[in-house]
């Protein structure tokens, strides 16, 4: 194995515009990631180039290819030009070339998984020790918390799919220390990131800070909420960088929040963690002065979105912000070929919402949550290290329980 990657893919690739460096795979390190082998590094760094070759040079052609071979295709067969949704659809998959790039995007999806998914399984035992070991012996120093609730495992669509080919997908629970879907989200979403031309030193949390700091002076939260943490990464930030501040953050899956914890203690973040639902998380009204989520609402249904919309309003204290961040994809800015073409996900990568919150009216679902329309805005906010934007939708607390 290791012999045909390395030889098939050079660690520097010698075109710059999927050049990468081996320091862009490490960000924060800590006790819960898997020792890499030279291997699982040099195949990592594989998906790493394949994720950046289909990225840059081959899916900015598949609008040409619908429109130089699949419009052609679909006239000849049908007597009109494609229009509907549908008959677009039916245009790409009559180009070649779009067929080849998303036969490969979707063997690259696979791929990552493998390699990141090889070295967890070979240290599982020594991850759910590591998590055994920092759970007694750093709890008490850094603080923080896990509270699982097994009347929660298993509910819902986001239990019986592996959303974005993750194995086991979000809810992924093998019993006691268990924290593999914890570790693969983390690791897999590294390779991912990077892949996608997001560097290491970038952080969804950091653009929000950053945005907070400039558009709320004011806010200084004592008690933060993180909506659908996964592994953690965010809730860490928010704790490190407000660490007067109590932060919690809620995920629906037990191993995500096993490993979240785990991940904190080893960076001595002080995070409380809980296994709740967005639709009902079980605090009190006004507990919070800043609730955000970071990627879920891409990931969760119409009807859960708006619920964590209510939620996120009704947690608010006077004066609160809620701010809920996504990828930048809106399809009203978009033609019907550029729409499908961003599509690709529900069908080929298990991503069944996908489409579903590019067409969301998000910021109507938090005026309907209670949000007074004049608070509410959406806008993309820049990353925080390199070219492209996040998008956010957010509304503050006027009225509320606690001053
Ligand atoms: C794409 S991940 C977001 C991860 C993280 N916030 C980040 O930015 O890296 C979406 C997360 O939302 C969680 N989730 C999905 N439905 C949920 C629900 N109903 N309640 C709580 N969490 C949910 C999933 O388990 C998953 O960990």
């Amino acid at each position: 194995m290791r012999t045909i990657w390395a030889a098939c893919w050079p660690r520097t690739a010698p075109d710059s515009r999927v050049a990468f460096k081996e320091s862009d795979m490490i960000t924060a390190p800590h006790a819960m990631l898997p020792d890499l082998t030279a291997e699982d590094r040099s195949r990592q760094s594989a998906i790493v180039a394949l994720r950046r070759f289909l990225n840059a040079q081959v899916r900015p052609r598949n609008i040409s290819h619908y429109e130089k071979q699949g419009v052609p295709a679909f006239s000849a067969a049908h007597g009109h030009a494609p229009q509907s949704h549908e008959e677009v659809a039916d245009a790409f998959r009559l180009s070649s070339g779009y067929r080849t790039w998303s036969a490969m995007n979707r063997a690259a999806q696979e791929l990552l998984w493998q390699t990141a998914g090889e070295p967890i399984l070979r240290h599982d035992e020594t991850l759910r020790e590591t998590y055994r070991r920092l759970t007694a012996e750093r709890l008490e120093t850094v603080g923080g918390g896990l509270s699982l609730d097994p009347d929660l495992s298993g509910i819902g669509l986001v239990a019986d799919i592996d959303i974005h080919l993750q194995p086991g997908g979000y809810t992924l629970d093998r019993g006691e220390a268990d924290v593999v879907a914890g570790a693969l989200y983390e690791m897999g979403g590294r390779v991912f990131s990077v892949g996608q031309g997001i560097g290491a030193g970038d952080s969804k949390a950091g653009a929000v800070i950053a945005f907070l700091a400039e558009r709320f002076p004011d806010l200084k939260p004592r008690r933060i909420l993180d909506i659908g943490c996964s592994a953690g990464a965010a809730a860490c930030e928010y704790a490190l960088h407000f660490p007067e501040a109590d932060v919690h953050a809620v995920d629906i899956g037990a191993g995500m929040l096993r490993y979240a914890h785990a991940r904190a203690l080893a960076l001595g973040a002080r995070v409380f963690f809980h296994q709740m639902d967005t639709a009902r998380l079980g605090f009190a009204d006004g507990e919070f002065d800043l609730v955000v989520s970071h990627n879920v609402m891409h990931e969760i249904d119409n009807d859960v979105r708006r619920a964590m919309m209510r939620e996120s309003r009704r947690l608010l204290a006077a004066g609160g912000v809620a701010l809920h961040q996504d990828v930048p994809y809106r399809f009203q800015d978009l033609d019907v070929p550029h729409q499908v073409e961003k599509s690709w996900d529900v069908e080929f990568n298990n991503e069944p919402f996908w489409v579903k919150y590019a067409t969301a009216d998000v910021t109507g679902d938090m005026v309907a949550a209670g949000f007074d329309a004049a608070t509410v805005r959406e806008e993309r906010i820049p990353k925080l290290r390199g070219p492209g934007a996040w998008y956010v939708a957010y509304g503050q607390q006027t009225g509320g329980a606690r001053g």
